[in-house]
């Protein structure tokens, strides 16, 4: 995979940075040295978070509020993280859910969703690969899911959503391996994070594979570090993608809507 990956003093550009895995994604990254972009709706938090980091770690932080729903959001972004900057690693994390019948819940929310969670990843890669592959370095971490794995009745959009990612993101790391590019998809199972109220999909007890975003996120970095390209943590996580590659897929998918009716 070539030179060993370095952290410090190397800028990050994180979405979706005010909260659950995006927070733990900056705090990782600030703790090895990196200094880090931080990118989401809600400025208030980031900003707290950005003081926080530069006091805690002694890196440098830029921060800028952005609604990645909105159409060109994703170029002001880029152009305002990369002004003066080298972005050396995207993290192209920000992201929703909407649990509910496809016809029932509003077409303008799914609408936004496909944009938040596969437009502005796509335009950001973008950006990235384009400066990232003259130089023949940096990084990419794509934030799927193990929804992106199989059609999900009552999750239709969102799980459809992330198998777009999935398949994104694993073509970008083998088109751009050659080139130095290291492109990681990470697959959460469940995490405890805002995710569940946003999307509607509260825990009744703990659910199997249950990570925390601190579990997700040392993952993530151990295969960019290792040059890997896919990872999904936890054990049960695994398996589950495994099982529903090769399971039938009518089976497969009136299990999930089991699964997703007892949901709360
Ligand atoms: N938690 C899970 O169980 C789970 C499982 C698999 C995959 N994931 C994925 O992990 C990623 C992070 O989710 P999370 O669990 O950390 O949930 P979270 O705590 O709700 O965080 C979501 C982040 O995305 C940002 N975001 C949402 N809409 C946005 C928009 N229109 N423009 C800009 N930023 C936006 C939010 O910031 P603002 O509200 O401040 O804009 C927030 O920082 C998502 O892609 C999610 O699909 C989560």
């Amino acid at each position: 995979m070539g030179a060993a990956w370095e952290y410090r003093g190397r800028w990050a550009l994180v979405t979706g940075a005010s909260s659950g895995i995006g927070e733990e994604f900056v705090r990782a990254l600030a703790r090895r040295g990196m200094n880090v972009v931080l990118a989401a709706r809600r400025e208030d938090r980031l900003r707290a978070l950005a003081d926080a980091l530069r006091t805690g770690f002694g890196v440098e932080t830029a921060v800028v509020p952005v609604d990645l729903a909105k159409p060109g959001a994703a170029g002001v972004l880029w152009l305002e993280a990369s002004d003066g900057r080298v972005i050396h690693l995207l993290v192209n994390n920000a992201g929703f859910g909407l649990k509910g019948r496809f016809d029932e819940l509003p077409a303008e929310r799914q609408a936004e969703m496909v944009k938040v969670n596969c437009t502005a990843p796509l335009e950001l890669a973008h950006f990235a690969v384009r400066d990232m592959r003259p130089r023949h370095e940096g990084g990419i971490i794509n934030v799927a899911s193990i929804a992106g794995y199989q059609p999900i009745p009552l999750l239709a959009t969102y799980a459809a959503s992330k198998a777009f990612v999935i398949a994104l993101s694993e073509a970008l790391a083998e088109e751009n391996r050659d080139a130095g590019l290291r492109v990681v998809t990470l697959n959460p199972g469940p995490v405890a994070t805002e995710f569940q109220e946003v999307a509607g999909t509260v825990f009744g007890s703990d659910p199997p594979g249950l990570r925390t975003p601190g579990q997700v996120v040392s993952a993530a970095l151990a295969a960019l570090e290792a040059g890997g390209r896919t990872v999904t943590p936890g054990f049960i996580n695994r398996v589950s993608t495994l099982v529903v590659r090769v399971a039938p897929r009518g089976i497969v998918v009136r299990t999930a809507k089991t699964i997703m009716k007892k949901m709360r």
